[in-house]
């Protein structure tokens, strides 16, 4: 018997412009915590593709349990007990949790869907593993949260021995981390293997027994987790030091420039306002950080600011202007610069190639267009600069579908994007979500820098970390209402917690 559940050997997988794997060796021991770490771009995605078959090596071969095995599609690796997690989630948006789980495998009873017994396995799995969902609701309804456990459920469902999580994390919240991190260790104690990828070097250190790391798509080597560190482990990964904190001096803050009174915005999901009466102000030259809990009305807060909800109540004014009833256009004409917390579903369209998606927002200006017709030119050369300004690393530079890129890039794309037009508002949420440890360094500079140059920036965070590190005034939203401001010299990670968790409240 092979000490392998998996071996990839010598694997090379190429995209056009760019080898994403270049012999590249991976060996998966049983009931092990796998991790695979690198920089955006450096193909782990891709690697892990392979694994799940969805696309084939050129070059190498895979073993399992010691045996060659040709994985030529996502059903033959699911014959062979592999599984995948994706970093961007494969579910049907307006299927329900359960409908989700079951695609594929549904049982039936003559002509009917039998979904009952489906119905108590996802229950109990939901209980056993303490993956909370609600089997009835629709994907296009609940949390990004909730979406992740609905993912780790239906590979639980089928079975599987070989699980891959492609950066399970980066969607969730401190909480759910912790809880995903007793889940896998569970997994791993009852023989399944695991493969984890991560940016996050506290998770990787916490949770694998060893680490594999690759640097633009070549193989660097394999460390055991418990020889580690965090600085030991980012050198590897980026061949260079990278500093973990924020260099920033005093804030100075000017006018006003966000002024929000009194904003509601309805819930979907239930009767109660998701928004309830929320009053604000970030001024120029201050990082004003909204913390809280995944699901407690951030969400809909910027949904409510950007125009992407209608509001139930309240008023709106940038630089003294009211934009309560602007459109979406106007206020990005007006100064609004908007970071989405959903990078597919409102950062990016994944079609359109990566210049495209560069000026998304003014290609109306006359930089950009005369007499009706864009100028491919400018717009080929203002991609570049930012490209190169901001390490975005792809297979063909302007001309990429974006639907192409590694998911961190993506991110770097509209990160670009948005504070290169220079807004007077930038609304960053969740900017550094899925990005590794040196281009958070790089974003959290740029989102100093904009500060620093006067502009009001709010950011929403889930990371305690980063709110911590970059915000200069900090505001718990708990149950769609702001529970509490602090500074962030003054307090503690365990002060905001109790607020976070709704245990403490202040006076407004
Ligand atoms: N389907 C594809 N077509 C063309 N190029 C691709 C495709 N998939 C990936 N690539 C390219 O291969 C490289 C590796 O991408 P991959 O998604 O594996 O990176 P990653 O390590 O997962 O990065 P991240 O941490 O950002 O998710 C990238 O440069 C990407 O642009
Ligand atoms: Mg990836």
């Amino acid at each position: 018997m092979s000490e392998y559940a998996i071996e990839m050997l010598h694997i090379t997988k190429r995209f056009p412009g760019i080898i994403a794997n270049d012999d590249v060796t991976l060996q998966l021991r049983k009931g092990e915590i796998h991790a695979l770490l690198g920089e955006n771009g450096a193909g782990k995605s891709t690697l892990m593709s392979v694994l799940f078959g969805l696309y084939q090596a050129e070059e190498g071969e895979i073993r399992k349990d010691g045996k060659v095995v040709h994985i030529t599609s996502p059903n033959v690796a699911n014959d062979l007990g592999i599984g995948m997690v994706h970093q961007h989630f494969k579910l049907v948006e307006c299927f329900t949790v359960l409908d989700n789980i079951i695609l594929g495998v549904e049982t039936t009873k003559g002509p009917f869907l039998e979904k009952s017994e489906a119905r108590k396995k996802v229950m109990a799995l939901s209980e056993k593993y303490g993956l909370q969902v609600d089997p009835d609701a629709k994907i296009e309804d609940i949390t990004v949260g909730m979406q992740q456990r609905t993912e780790i459920l239906k590979m639980l469902y089928r079975d599987n021995e070989i699980l891959i999580f492609d950066e399970p994390t980066a969607v969730l919240t401190p909480q759910e981390i912790e809880e995903l991190m007793a889940i896998m260790k569970n997994l791993a104690a009852e023989g399944k293997s695991i493969l984890f990828i991560s940016h996050k070097l506290n998770e990787i250190l916490e949770v694998s027994d060893r680490c594999s790391v690759l640097r633009k798509g070549k193989y660097i080597g394999t460390v055991n987790t418990k020889d580690s560190t965090a600085e030991s482990l980012s050198a590897m990964m980026v061949g260079r030091n990278v500093n973990f904190h924020v260099e920033k001096q005093p804030c100075h803050p000017g006018d006003t420039v966000l002024s929000v009174r009194h904003m509601s915005v309805a819930s979907k999901a239930h009767k109660k306002m998701a928004v309830n009466d929320v009053s604000l102000d970030v001024r120029a030259g201050e990082i004003v950080c909204i913390a809280g809990i995944d699901g407690n009305g951030q969400t809909e807060f910027v949904y409510g600011l950007s125009g992407l909800e209608p509001l139930a109540g309240g008023t709106i004014s940038l630089n003294g202007k009211d934009i309560t009833k602007a459109s979406i256009r106007q206020k990005s004409v007006g100064g609004m610069s908007h970071i989405p917390e959903d990078r597919h579903k409102h950062g990016l369209v994944l079609d359109y190639s990566l210049e495209d998606n560069i000026i998304l927002q003014n290609y109306f200006e006359p930089r950009f267009t005369k007499h009706g017709f864009l100028r491919r030119k400018a717009i080929r050369e203002h991609a570049e600069k930012l490209i190169e300004q901001y390490d975005v690393r792809s297979g063909q530079g302007p001309i990429t579908t974006a639907r192409s890129m590694s998911g961190g890039n993506q991110q770097k794309a509209i990160v670009a994007r948005e504070i290169d037009r220079e807004p007077e508002l930038l609304i960053a949420v969740q900017p550094t979500r899925g990005l590794d440890v040196g281009a958070i360094e790089y974003i959290h500079k740029q989102i100093v820098a904009q500060r620093d140059a006067g502009k009001a920036v709010l950011l929403v965070s889930l990371e305690l970390d980063e709110v911590m590190d970059v915000s200069d005034r900090i505001l718990v939203m708990y149950e769609g209402e702001i529970v509490g401001e602090f500074d962030p010299k003054t307090t503690t990670v365990e002060e905001l917690g109790l607020y976070m968790a709704g245990a403490k409240r202040k006076e407004m």
